[in-house]
């Protein structure tokens, strides 16, 4: 299904419509695609159908969430990330969003430096209490930077929210309810090979490959995710569109991105990052999109 390369070069944002009511990501996510919906949905929107619907990198899911509040999902889903963290927020959503709730509103009142600290040592038993810890943490930690050092420990500290919203009862009810008959896993990325069938449609983000040797924000947990990696994505990109899925990546528009893809429709689109502690870092950056329908 590979494509011509498109001359393409979208700075505007795309049609996707008024803002549907529906759950939202409930984690603050490195390089979390809220800003690059509208031009998401836009290549989305080529597909009259899809199979089931897949996400490698979930991370917070937005993309997920808006084509399930857009009603676009008629098949099965399957999310999935290699972070135990994560899933296990979602598992806990999923599985348990009122005992979560309770636990939420509990941090909430308790929250300060001390109660901080004290939930960032603790190891609990509970998936509830796994998934509020993790939620808990990911609202009020610096910068929602969710971080982990060598022994895969989460290490950020705390940040300087006056008031955090850590209990969003509404968004976590409506996001049980997207979640309930969805796949999720803890997986590498090439799980998808396995997972994936002709007609399915599976939405890539990796972390970004970096633009400049100090712009690294690849390291979301141990091991990071270096240029190997890259190729080894970019091999399953190519084994999932001779089978006859349909593909979409995101990704940082750099020399080396744009090779590995070269054969296939690529798309540079502006998005706004949020990630650098210096404010005067921050500002529009270019990202690539690469399909094949
Ligand atoms: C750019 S983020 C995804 C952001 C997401 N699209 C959002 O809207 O929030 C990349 C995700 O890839 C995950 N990841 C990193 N290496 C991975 C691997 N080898 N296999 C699966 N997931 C991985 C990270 O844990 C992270 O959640």
């Amino acid at each position: 299904m590979a494509t011509s390369r498109l001359p393409g070069m979208t700075e505007t944002p795309g049609s996707g419509g008024a803002e549907p009511k529906g759950p939202a990501p409930f984690l603050k996510w490195v390089g979390g695609k809220r800003q690059l919906l509208p031009e998401l949905l836009r290549r989305i929107e080529r597909l009259e159908t899809f199979g089931a619907y897949h996400e490698p990198f979930v991370g917070g899911g937005a993309l997920f969430f808006e084509l399930w509040s857009r009603g676009r999902l008629s098949g099965p889903v399957r999310l999935s990330d290699n972070n135990p963290n994560l899933i296990v927020a979602y598992e806990g959503v999923k599985h348990e969003v009122e005992p979560v709730i309770e636990l939420l509103r509990e941090h909430a009142r308790r929250h300060d430096k001390e109660h901080y600290y004290a939930t960032r040592a603790a190891q609990p038993d509970s998936l509830a209490a796994q998934a509020a810890r993790i939620i808990y943490l990911n609202r009020t930690c610096f910068n929602g930077l969710f971080r982990e050092n060598s022994r895969g420990e989460f290490n950020v500290p705390m940040g300087r929210y006056v008031n955090p919203r850590i209990c969003d009862e509404a968004n976590l009810r409506a996001v049980a309810k997207a979640l309930r008959e969805v796949r999720i896993e803890i997986a590498p990325f090439d799980s998808v090979l396995d997972a994936a069938a002709p007609g399915d449609l599976v939405y890539f983000d990796p972390p970004y490959h970096p633009v400049s040797a100090t712009a690294n924000f690849t390291a979301y947990q141990k091991g990071g995710f270096g240029e190997e990696d890259q190729r080894m994505l970019a091999g399953v990109f190519r084994t999932l569109d001779a089978s006859g899925v349909y593909v979409l990546l995101s990704n940082s528009w750099t020399e080396f991105v744009r090779g590995l893809y070269a054969d296939f429709a690529l798309e540079k689109v502006s998005a706004s990052r949020c990630v650098n502690s210096r404010a005067d870092r921050r500002g529009a950056v270019w990202e690539v999109l690469v399909r094949n329908f």
